[in-house]
Parts: C-alpha cells; structure tokens; sequence
C-alpha cells in the first residue's frame, strides 16, 4: 500500500518484563512534534474517517487489539495492531478507518506536526477527488 506500511521495533525481554524503545531521529522517518493516545473506545465504535495532506504518524496499539483500515483510490488493506512491538506508519493523503478496538484497548499515536483542522480530508469523495489527482 501506498504511503504506509509496518514497522517492527526493538523488543527487550526479561523476567521483569519487556521494553520497548522507540527513538526520535533512529527508529521514526519524521521528527515527532506531537504524540497522542485513544482510549476507552466502545467495541461498536469506529473512528478515523479521514486522511491527513501533509501529516505523517506512526500507530502503536499498546495493549488490546485494533484494527485499522488504510485506504486509496486503488487499494484498500486492513492490518491488526496488538502489544507486539510493531507500529504502523501512515503518510501523507492515506484514508483510515480505526474500529474492532478491544476492551482496554490503547492506541498511541506518534505525529509529525502540532494538530491542524486545515491537514484533515474528512468527505470520503472529497478525498478520493484529490487522491486520484495526486497519485
Ligand atoms: P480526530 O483526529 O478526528 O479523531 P479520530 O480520527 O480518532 O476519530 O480528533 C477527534 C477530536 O480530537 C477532534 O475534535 C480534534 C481533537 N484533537 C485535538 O484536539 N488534538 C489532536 O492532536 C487530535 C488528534 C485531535
């Protein structure tokens, strides 16, 4: 898929439990400016619903299960993150879908920019009007 795919980080493993770390710089093709984390989401509830212009960010499901759809004019692809030490990057002019969250599901989200209303493509055929002119 266009703009986007997995990403498998380091896992460090012991009897005291794992850790996993994610550096700035080394393990991020952006400079992080913004994080944000999703929780307490309903299991019949669906979020996302739009692409960004310019943003890049990567997906963290820190506990529980997610799914999220990726979308373009062209391809449409759905991925499940869990608590396995793998992320998913979503570029610029990417359609998501985020639904199926389990309880106690957290989603942690590393952003490239500060947020801005003006970077969101929130109308389905809006979106697909510009993706098709830029892809
Ligand atoms: P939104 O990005 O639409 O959430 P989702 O794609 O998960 O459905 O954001 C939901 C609301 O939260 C919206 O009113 C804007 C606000 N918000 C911020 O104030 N700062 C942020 O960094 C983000 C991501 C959202």
């Amino acid at each position: 898929m266009l703009n986007s795919g997995i990403m498998k980080f380091k896992r460090v493993e012991g009897k005291y439990g794992n850790l996993v770390p994610i550096e700035g710089g080394r393990d991020i093709p952006f400079d992080i400016k913004r994080i944000y984390y999703i929780t307490d989401v309903e299991s019949d509830i669906a979020r996302g619903f739009h692409s960004h212009r310019m943003l890049h960010q990567v997906l963290l499901c820190l506990n529980g299960e997610v799914k999220i759809k990726l979308k373009t004019p062209f391809e449409e692809e759905v991925i499940q993150l869990k608590n396995d030490s793998r992320g998913l990057y979503i570029g610029p002019m990417i359609w998501r879908e985020m639904y199926d969250f389990s309880e106690n599901a957290v989603l942690l989200v590393l952003a490239s920019d500060n947020y801005s209303e003006d970077d969101y493509i929130r109308n389905y055929d809006f979106y697909l009007d510009e993706a098709n002119k830029l892809f």
